[in-house]
């Protein structure tokens, strides 16, 4: 089983809508495990419009080890997990068990104190598996290239030598297809918003695979 994970430390980056739209992109045999107890991803799911399983299951720092089971118990080829915006153990637990950490990065604000914290929770999981696990993905989400930090964010990004994008911009078809419940690839097919995520589930399927 490949697990992949969608971790940043900040809120409203995009993390629920990346987690959602890459389960899609994966395919049905995916399932989507929604750790953050904000439960944006189970909210999405309730009009049972996504065709994947979406499984709610909150990590708090009290219920790790029983967390770390539940979802190692999951039988499914890929799980996908969107991880609340926390520091500290629940996230270092997930980072632990997760083949590749995809962290979204928006244009706006501070978000790069933020990755900085994530990256450093990500090399305390590989010196401790003494592995290249998790894999890291930065992803510029929510861009646009009209604003200065949207043109910018790749460039920023490769300076912190993990590898960086496909880049999802910020696009309506997103937000319009969280309100109907459905991924982007069923809500809007064939439309660039689709495209690009499935440019960026293809390289995320990439990474998780283990030669
Ligand atoms: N690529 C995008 N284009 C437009 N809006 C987006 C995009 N990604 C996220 N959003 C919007 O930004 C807000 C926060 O997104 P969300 O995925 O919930 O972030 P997080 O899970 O990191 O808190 C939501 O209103 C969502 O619809
Ligand atoms: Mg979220």
């Amino acid at each position: 089983m490949a697990i992949i994970a969608l971790a940043n430390l900040k809120g409203g980056v995009g993390k629920s809508t990346l987690a959602v739209n890459i389960a899609g992109a994966l395919g049905p045999k995916i399932t989507l495990v929604d750790a953050d107890p904000q439960a944006t991803a189970a909210a999405w799911a309730d009009g049972g419009n996504l065709p994947f399983a979406v499984i709610e299951a909150p990590l708090t720092g009290d219920n790790v080890e029983s967390w770390i089971a539940d979802v190692l118990a999951i039988e499914a080829p890929s799980v996908v997990i969107d991880l609340p915006p926390v520091l500290g153990d629940a996230t270092a637990a997930a980072l632990a068990i997760c083949d590749v950490a995809v962290i979204p990065v928006s244009p706006s604000g501070a978000d790069l104190r933020a990755t900085n914290k994530a990256l450093e929770l990500v090399s305390n999981a590989r010196a401790a598996r003494k592995d290249d696990r998790p894999r890291v993905l930065l992803v510029p989400s929510k861009v646009d290239r009209r604003t200065a930090a949207g043109a910018e964010i790749e460039a920023v990004l490769h300076d912190y030598g993990e590898p960086v994008g496909p880049s999802v911009s910020q696009r309506i078809a997103h937000v319009d297809a969280f309100s109907a419940g459905q991924w982007v690839g069923d809500y809007a097919r064939g439309s660039a918003a689709h495209a690009e995520i499935k440019a960026l589930a293809s390289v995320i399927k990439r990474m998780a695979g283990r030669p």
